[in-house]
């Protein structure tokens, strides 16, 4: 059955507080829910229709006497309520110890921990489990005191007590109103890292991070985060921290990154945990994001909520803004917040593009679903923030912080829609290039698809104009077969040939207006005219990526090397390194000839590697080539073999040409002095290993011993991750005689760390080498004694790492990487729904792949669709891809 956001209507009763009693049992909890309801006479009245699913009900309560109920599918009917608040008690069992799917109440390494979003509070118990339903919750918890000395719960701590039977018990009181999937619920043997901050406003508070026993030492890194996040929202959103105590759990078995229950954050422990020997500058970077990101959902989510779950942007959108910004604002330099925007950028570029073209495309606030986990999306989360991006942009930063005063003026304690967050930032800033045109705006919120913008300029020498035309398309997507033109930012610059900054005066302007600005195409097709113009110029369209569109600007090779070489705005300069490296891949591909790298390319690419002045983070990312992912989206039909042929062979040439050089960026970037995660020291070893990586690949095809022989040594006396992994997977992916005993002994010495195992197991699962043996090798090790479904992480490392991350290895034209796709989608659905139904997006873009592969892909659909018992999750998404056929 599928939910539609026009459907909405506000339930028959608020529920205004929840008293909660857990007896915890792994093996049967017994969960005593009283409730206080409260008539909502703006909605005719009617039977009350709670929500449960995979519970066992004991009693039903109305005022303390027993009513008659129905249960129906997943609801529990009550048909004759009082058309009147009254108080309601529930009593009811539920198995943690069965629950594999860790959504509700589920034991993990021994403890209790709960996943409530979206809809895992009615596998707690019965409830109004909706978004809107705000109420005030109590908690009392009882367990065995020795196996589970730590109860822990939302808001403050009440009181604790010891009971008969070696049981204790802990209560737990949260002042705010929520609704109940930001409910959490902890109880294990864990130990804390604390801390105690003053904040700006003079509040004293408690921040922990509980881990089990042997982790204490791998949270200092989430801490040091958490306490930048909340110093960070005070000073750039005035967003002080209101709670006297705020905790952070990690968990190894979770299905997403991190939840950010009120004032009780649930971690998976790969975003939670780091150390130097384990963690390597990715992980550190990522930890800081999500630590942060879960921290400020505690004002863009918790203190104001989404009414219903098509709003889901309206946090997650917001909130992945938040946290870019932050990590922007951590990295300091402006080199290195570019290279922030260009890690968000690449991965909205390989995630989100190819998801608004495939069988799930959807708009940022979608309009209907068959299950809402299936919409925690690149979609929501990474388009939705490029659309807030785009509202700053448009506001300016003054004014978008202006907008968000007056949204949490207006919506504080409230469950509030898309709509609401634009009408603030607008009314926050009438007059602006927003408030002009909102409605225009908002469509971002309800067309799918990547518009594509058309860029044409036209100089004119006699009048010292430049012309830029400026055209829109919005092709169609799945149910959205025509669109209107939506409002794209467009900032811009114009550089003389030899790269100086033009100034920017457009017809009718007194005097130019600096060297970088925004114009607004709010129509299907406009023209700019750029008046006092001394020589035709070289656009630099969309800096910094200022809408999240494909551009066609027409820029040859020529004028790439300007930008690539001159351009102030870093990100189109990175943007020009990509440009020139994909145009010649789709070259090859298209024309099915080998690829051959032209001396103009080299020598830029050389002359990148040896700047003087430009950041080796910066470097490194220039130099490294588009994904395949990435290269496949720019074409009609997609042959994988094809796309992979040429970007090794584009590696290749690119390591044998630099090879000197290469040599020389290895030598000159060593890191010296202990272990910091910062922007500086995980540049140098971003470039150092991409050097590696580039010297044992052009050895190991001319034969020569030397590097692979020192990237093995490197990888043996390496004193962090990183440049273990670096060395490692330099191997991995080009050496496979050294890449075994590699492996062999990185299993070995990290054999008792889960997340060290997980990345053995995604470096071979995403190896493009060992013998070309990639495929049997997964299948082999699926077999392992380390392997399991169960743990979504180690699912993840081995599974997703072929069928998602490793194209080569996964499309075969003997359709056998489709068949072990198929049949881990099914194994996975029976075991957890939501990383099955993950899984099962693999097939999204099926209806682009070059034949024999199409045919073959579904196939597989089909013989995932033909099992009748599937859950909701893989079902929607498979019953999508097989409607592009
Ligand atoms: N709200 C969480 C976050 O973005 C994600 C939790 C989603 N969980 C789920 N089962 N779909 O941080
Ligand atoms: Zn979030």
């Amino acid at each position: 059955t599928l939910i539609r956001r026009e459907d909405y209507v506000a339930p028959i009763f608020w529920i205004r507080t929840v008293d909660l009693t857990f007896d915890l049992d792994p093996a049967k909890t017994l969960v005593t829910s009283k409730m206080q309801l409260e008539r909502n006479a703006a909605v005719p009245h009617g039977p009350l229709r709670l929500h449960g699913e995979e519970l066992n009900l004991l009693r039903v309560l109305i005022n303390g006497e027993s009513v008659s109920f129905r249960q129906e599918g997943h609801e529990l009917i009550i048909d004759n309520v009082p058309d009147a608040d009254f108080v309601l008690e529930i009593r009811n069992t539920c198995c943690p110890d069965k629950n594999t799917a860790l959504s509700g109440l589920y034991t993990s390494g021994g403890g209790f921990f709960t996943q409530c979003e979206a809809e895992g509070f009615r596998r707690i118990t019965y409830f109004l489990d909706r978004p809107d339903v705000m109420a005030v919750y109590t908690v009392t918890l009882r367990a065995d005191k020795s196996r589970f000395p730590v109860l822990l719960s939302n808001g403050n701590l009440l009181d604790t007590a010891d009971l008969d039977n070696g049981r204790h018990m802990a209560k737990w009181h949260d002042p705010f109103p929520k609704p109940s999937y930001l409910f959490a619920l902890v109880a294990g043997d864990l130990v804390a890292r604390e801390q105690r901050i003053r904040t700006r406003a003079g509040k004293d508070h408690l921040l922990q991070v509980y881990v089990r026993r042997g982790d204490l030492e791998k949270t200092e890194h989430a801490m040091n985060s958490l306490i930048a996040s909340v110093v960070w929202d005070e000073a750039r959103f005035n967003l002080p921290l209101d709670l006297e105590r705020f905790m952070v759990v990690g968990v190894s078995d979770f299905n997403m990154g991190a939840m950010e229950n009120k004032g009780l954050n649930i971690f998976n422990t790969s975003a939670l945990l780091a150390s130097p020997a384990t963690a390597t500058d990715a992980d550190f970077q990522r930890i800081e994001s999500i630590v942060a990101h879960e921290y400020f959902h505690n004002w863009t989510g918790n203190r104001v909520t989404c009414r219903d779950w098509f709003q889901l942007s309206l946090k997650e959108g917001l909130t992945v803004f938040r946290d870019q910004e932050f990590s922007m604002d951590m990295a300091a330099t402006p080199s290195a917040r570019a290279v922030c925007r260009i890690q968000d950028v690449r991965a909205l570029r390989s995630m989100q593009f190819p998801e608004d073209a495939g069988a799930m495309a959807h708009p940022v606030r979608p309009d209907v679903y068959a299950e809402i986990n299936n919409f925690y999306t690149p979609t929501v989360y990474e388009k939705g923030s490029e659309v807030v991006r785009m509202y700053q942009t448009l506001v300016g930063r003054e004014g978008f912080g202006k907008g968000m005063a007056l949204y949490f003026e207006r919506h504080d304690g409230q469950a509030v829609t898309c709509d609401d967050f634009a009408q603030a930032i607008a009314d926050a800033n009438p007059g602006s290039e927003l408030s002009k045109r909102l409605d225009t705006f908002k469509r971002w919120y309800s067309q799918a698809g990547t518009p594509r913008l058309q860029a044409r300029g036209q100089y004119d020498a006699a009048a010292r104009t430049y012309t830029l035309s400026l055209q829109q398309v919005n092709p169609p997507s799945p149910g959205q077969p025509d669109k209107l033109p939506q409002v794209i930012p467009v900032a811009l610059g114009l550089l003389s040939r030899d790269g100086a900054a033009l100034p920017l005066q457009l017809d009718g302007e007194a005097q130019a207006a600096g060297t970088d600005r925004v114009l607004v195409l709010d129509s299907a097709e406009q023209s700019f005219v750029f008046v006092n113009v001394d020589s035709a110029p070289v656009p630099s369209l969309l800096r910094g990526f200022s809408a999240p569109v494909v551009l066609d600007d027409g820029l040859g090779d020529e004028e790439l090397l300007v930008l690539l070489k001159h351009d102030s705005d870093a990100f189109n300069r990175w943007e020009a390194s990509q440009r020139l490296a994909l145009s010649r891949l789709l070259t090859s591909v298209r024309n099915g000839q080998p690829l051959r790298l032209d001396d103009a390319y080299l020598d830029a690419m050389r002359a990148v590697l040896r700047h003087p002045d430009l950041d080796p983070a910066f470097k490194a990312l220039a130099l490294q080539l588009p994904d395949e992912a990435y290269i496949a989206e720019q074409l009609t039909v997609v042959d994988p073999q094809a796309i992979h042929a040429a970007v090794t062979q584009a590696q290749e040439q690119l390591a044998a040409a630099l090879q000197a050089d290469w040599a020389w960026a290895f030598e000159t970037h060593q890191v010296s002095g202990g272990y910091q995660p910062d922007p500086v020291q995980s540049g140098k070893r971003a470039l150092t290993n991409l050097a590696l990586s580039m010297l044992v690949l052009h050895a190991t095809r001319s034969g020569d011993g030397v590097w692979p022989g020192r990237a093995y040594q490197r990888f043996k006396d390496a004193t962090n991750m990183t440049d273990r992994m670096g060395a490692l997977s330099a191997l991995v992916q080009a050496h496979a005689a050294l890449a075994e005993p590699a492996l062999e002994r990185f299993h070995a010495q990290f054999k008792g760390e889960a997340l060290v195992i997980d990345k053995w197991f995604a470096l071979q699962g995403r190896a493009t080498e060992l013998d070309g043996k990639t495929f049997a090798r997964v299948k082999q090790l699926a077999k392992h004694s380390d392997f399991t479904l169960k743990n979504p992480n180690r699912a993840r490392s081995l599974i997703f790492s072929l069928c998602m991350f490793n194209p080569a290895a996964f499309h075969r034209t003997d359709a056998a990487g489709y068949v072990f796709w198929a049949e881990q989608v099914l194994a996975l659905d029976a075991i957890n729904p939501q990383v099955a139904g993950r899984l099962a997006r693999v097939m999204d873009r099926w209806t682009t792949l070059a034949t024999p592969y199409r045919s073959a892909a579904r196939e597989a659909i089909a013989r995932v669709a033909a099992k009748a018992e599937l859950s909701n999750d893989v079902r929607e998404i498979i019953d999508r891809q097989l409607a592009m056929d």
